[in-house]
């Protein structure tokens, strides 16, 4: 069987900041209150151009280069949002067509968890042997969602991209198990009433503000310690582990009282916890592959890594994956890499020499031809 190796990761988030201290301006509201109460300091807002689209194929960009691969090698693009450009065409198709890629493309929705269903997913297409490098983004624009009236939701989300390039490998790395969970009774709690079929979009609707994300907080807070650290833990357990060779978790980043929460059922010490949603808020799908992109450049993850990844979020649903991380080098350069420091400067000279020969026996060559 193959596994699917995480071999590449990349992020794009907004340059435009909205600071706590700029929604004391929009709303009733204050820092004090949302950072006690969430943790969250400051979110990125889409600016004008900026489309699910647009971020996604940045943060996909990234992740293949990081992979050495081209777009035209990709076999499958999954992509997780809840705010896809149009209703129609999926998003998906419309990344793989600025990608340059030439594969099946599927848009996934399961709210905030959706990013950890795609990872899954891959990880099927790989394990069958169907197919060799799959990408999954995780990509929210929230904030066009967002009733910018209502103190209970604006306060929390963010926009964000984040992708991963799963690749097939011999050595049992990436996802080692998950646990993909799902209970509809808890749908109410979580919900944009109007734009589909049952209230089509109509002037009643933008009346009502019904296109907007509407929340009942409380209940998805108590939802989530709920299933947050049991989800973990059954995905750990299910990989043949104990929570003590788990290196990182990483939780979907929507509340740092949650966060804390689950870390203390599971007995898991904070410093095992990547938490970034002081920076960023809650961007749904992206949280979690962006907040993996920030811990391997800020080196919480490194090779063999063992991380865990949880989400929660509308549906309601809930997923967790044990990931193994694998070599984080770039292929085309791992092997130059490899090479001593000494004898890679010397190398680096010998190039340099040989290239500045090569123009110069050139140049004589090329002056003749561009003449005639
Ligand atoms: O990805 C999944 C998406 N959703 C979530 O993860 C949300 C999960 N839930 C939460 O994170 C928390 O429930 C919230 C942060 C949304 C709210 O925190 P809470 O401690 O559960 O507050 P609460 O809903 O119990 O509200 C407490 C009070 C209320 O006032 P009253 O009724 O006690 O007078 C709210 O009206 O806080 C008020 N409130 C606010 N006050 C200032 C609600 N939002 C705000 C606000 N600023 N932004």
């Amino acid at each position: 069987m193959k596994h699917g190796r995480i071999a590449g990761w990349g992020k794009y988030v907004p340059k435009k900041v909205l600071t706590n201290s700029d929604l004391e301006r929009l709303v009733d509201t204050s820092d004090e209150w949302i950072v006690t109460r969430t943790g969250i300091r400051e979110r990125r807002i889409a600016g004008e151009g900026e489309t699910t689209m647009t971020m996604s194929v940045a943060a996909a960009r990234q992740a293949l280069d990081r992979a050495g691969l081209r777009a035209s090698e990709l076999d499958l693009i999954i992509v997780a949002t809840s705010s896809p450009d149009y209703m129609l065409p999926p998003v998906s198709s419309m990344i793989q067509d600025r990608l340059g890629a030439q594969c099946g493309a599927f848009s996934l929705v399961a709210g905030c968890t959706g990013f950890v269903y795609g990872l899954a997913t891959a990880q099927q297409f790989i394990a069958s042997g169907a197919y060799q490098n799959v990408l999954v983004i995780g990509a929210e624009i929230i904030s066009r969602n967002i009733d910018w009236t209502d103190r209970n939701t604006c306060v929390l989300f963010g926009d964000a991209a984040g992708a991963v390039v799963v690749q097939a490998s011999d050595t049992p790395t990436g996802v080692l198990s998950f646990r993909l969970g799902s209970d509809g009774s808890g749908a109410e709690h979580l919900m944009v009433h109007g734009g589909g079929v049952v209230m089509p979009m109509s002037q009643r609707v933008v009346d009502e503000r019904a296109h907007y994300i509407r929340m009942n907080g409380r209940e998805v807070f108590k939802f989530a310690t709920r299933v947050l650290a049991r989800a973990a833990l059954e995905a750990v357990e299910g990989a043949g582990l104990a929570m003590d060779d788990v290196d990182l978790l990483i939780p979907h980043q929507a509340n740092l009282r949650i966060i804390e929460v689950a870390a203390r059922q599971l007995g898991l010490p904070m410093d095992k916890v990547f938490v970034n949603l002081e920076r960023y808020g809650n961007t749904s799908a992206a949280s979690i592959p962006v907040a993996l992109v920030e811990a391997i450049e800020q080196g919480r993850i490194t090779e063999n890594s063992t991380v865990v990844m949880v989400g929660f979020g509308a549906g309601l649903t809930w997923a967790s994956a044990v990931v193994k991380m694998g070599a984080l080098d770039r292929p085309r350069y791992a092997l130059w890499r490899s090479i001593p420091g000494r004898a890679r400067a010397r190398a680096r000279v010998a190039m340099r020499t040989l290239s500045m020969r090569a123009g110069a026996l050139l140049l004589p060559l090329y002056a003749r031809v561009t003449r005639r």
